[in-house]
């Protein structure tokens, strides 16, 4: 897996939520369907979020970028050696973007893709003067086995742990960027959020200032954190579910870099000390509610 490519979202409130991804926190529609919409960010990527109408919040799916199709199929046969039939694919992928691609389900039922040959799109604003984001940052999921959404995300997709807070959250990455998913041990499987990157802690800084003027405050924020060093400011959309602007992530070297344990001291959960502890209404929503993903569903 090269990157966290785009994440779909399930929720009672698509048209809603889709005015808000567009017209305040700085995505841009690039495609409509009955109850759908595709939105990105001024990078490359075809879009980064997806949203569909649906009877309850719930996480679509997890979209990662493979280099080509000989890793898609390789990606297919080690999931098949360990048991995981793909619901789609390997094959061409009929949705906006295209591309070609495998979906499955993980050992807690959430819909995974990864796909490549996806079209690219000129990325917009190059000189990066709007303070709007320019891709995915990272996912948080909430898991009720910690260790085993790692074990599967480590040894049957590659991916690396970078550091833990302490045995209660791990954080994954694909790439040079400290992680690109983490998961957070929970009461049930949910989504917890998702992290949208600014370029600079200049754009991170107007990108709150665009959401006041749309009288949106953080729930949580802005502040920097331990693991990872980036910081973050926390939000709800409308229907609930939590959305993060974040920048200046760490960077991994991997020949350098040794994985650490944090403490969960508010010190190192909020470097700056400028975001103290997450309220309880902001821990009630990233708890979300318990999603029951793909078991045995087709895709
Ligand atoms: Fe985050």
């Amino acid at each position: 897996m090269r990157s966290l490519r785009a994440v779909s979202l399930h929720t009672p409130r698509a048209t809603e939520s889709a005015e808000f991804y567009s017209e305040v926190w700085g995505l841009t529609p690039v495609e409509r369907g009955d109850g759908a919409a595709w939105l990105r960010g001024t990078g490359q990527e075809h879009h980064i979020l997806e949203l569909h109408e649906a009877e309850r919040n719930a996480l679509g799916k997890i979209v990662f970028s493979v280099g080509d199709r000989r890793e898609v199929d390789t990606a297919a046969r080690r999931l098949a050696a360990h048991g995981t039939r793909p619901l789609a694919g390997p094959g061409v992928l009929d949705q906006p973007g295209g591309g070609y691609g495998l979906r499955f389900a993980d050992p807690e039922g959430r819909l995974v893709e990864l796909s490549c040959e996806v079209e690219a799109v000129v990325p917009g604003d190059p000189e990066g003067r709007a303070a709007i984001p320019r891709k995915l940052a990272h996912v948080v999921l909430n898991t009720v086995d910690i260790d085993a959404a790692c074990a599967f995300y480590t040894q049957v997709l590659g991916m690396r742990i970078s550091d833990w807070s302490e045995h209660r959250m791990a954080f994954l990455r694909c790439n040079n960027d400290h992680h690109a998913i983490a998961f957070n041990q929970a009461e049930w499987t949910s989504l917890n959020h998702v992290a949208y990157e600014m370029t600079s802690i200049d754009h991170f800084m107007r990108g709150i200032g665009r959401l006041r003027h749309h009288d949106r405050l953080p729930l949580w924020g802005p502040g920097r954190h331990g693991p990872g060093n980036n910081t973050f400011s926390y939000f709800a959309d409308p229907a609930g579910l939590v959305c993060e602007y974040t920048s200046e992530v760490d960077q991994v070297q991997e020949d350098t870099w040794l994985c650490r344990t944090w403490r969960r001291t508010p010190a190192l959960s909020d470097l700056w000390g400028t975001a103290g502890p997450p309220s309880t209404d902001v821990r009630t929503r990233m708890a979300g509610i318990p999603d029951p993903g793909h078991r045995g569903t087709p895709a």
